[in-house]
């Protein structure tokens, strides 16, 4: 397991009290706690509701992970300098992934641009994108005892850069207060989960989807296709045209050429 030599970001009583205010409304009904490092959030609090010790909703922020877990078997890096917070919501009656998956990307944007003058950009289905670079990610994991939303936010690029291993990964460097941002992407959430169905989220989530128009590569029963992007449908597939017909991702990941990141914001 990887360990920080640098002091973590303290999250401390403080910082909860700046979480709790960003909660607004959500404040009193949801458990919460910070933390400076922990292993994963995801993983401490599947462990801790699995035992009964937590319920929903919860939210759990930390200053660092030494062992963060992305989508598809990733890790995910999480050096001190940026925020890593899980939020246990109870499962919606009409649960489907890619719902929250949604809700979850359109809630760190508008808690971005509450927080900082940043406009961030979604790239489908999660991963979210300022200055062209992966400044965001998401994995929401079901359990028995409702659904784990993990989200990593790079508040700052940590000292000699991200490893390579982080791909694409960049930073905010915006003056960010990583409790405040906490609180605010649990509010979104929260906010979301109370008004399922709400047809704002989707609008909201088009509105920063920066693929449409581009082409894109994916793989597909381990055939690699190429295809171009006109949009995201009503339950948040991704619509590509190959060869004239129009296909719907549900899953997965697709890549972009570079050049398809230099104009962004
Ligand atoms: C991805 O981009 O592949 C998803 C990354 C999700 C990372 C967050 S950080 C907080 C929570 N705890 C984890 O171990 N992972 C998620």
């Amino acid at each position: 397991m990887k360990r920080y030599d640098k002091e973590a970001m303290p999250l401390d009583r403080l910082s909860v009290l700046s979480v709790k205010a960003a909660l607004g409304p959500w404040a009193e009904k949801t458990g919460l706690r910070t933390e400076a490092q922990v292993d994963s959030t995801n993983l401490r609090l599947k462990e801790e509701a699995r035992a009964g010790l937590i319920r929903p909703p919860y939210l759990l922020a930390a200053g660092a992970q030494t062992a963060g877990r992305g989508r598809l078997g990733r890790s995910f890096v999480s050096p001190p300098g940026g925020l890593y917070m899980s939020l246990l919501i109870p499962t919606p009656e009409d649960f489907d992934p890619g719902k929250i998956t949604i809700l979850s990307a359109v809630a760190v944007c508008r808690a971005v641009e509450e927080e900082t003058p940043l406009r961030p950009r979604i790239k489908w289905v999660n991963d979210i994108f300022v200055g062209g670079r992966k400044v965001s990610g998401i994995l929401a994991e079901k359990i028995d005892q409702g659904v784990i939303v993990g989200i990593g936010v790079n508040i700052h690029t940590p000292p000699g850069g991200f490893p390579p291993e982080a791909g694409l990964a960049g930073a905010l460097d915006a003056e960010a207060d990583p409790a405040r941002l906490a609180g605010r992407i649990a509010f979104h959430i929260l906010e979301g989960t109370a008004h399922p169905g709400d047809p704002a989220i989707l609008d909201a989530y088009r509105q920063r989807m920066f693929l449409t128009g581009q082409t894109v590569r994916f793989t597909q029963n381990g055939r690699e296709r190429e295809g171009l992007v006109v949009g995201v449908s009503d339950d948040g597939g991704l619509l590509v045209t190959v060869n004239g017909l129009t296909e719907t991702l549900r899953c997965g990941e697709v890549t972009i050429g570079s050049q398809s990141l230099d104009g962004l914001e």
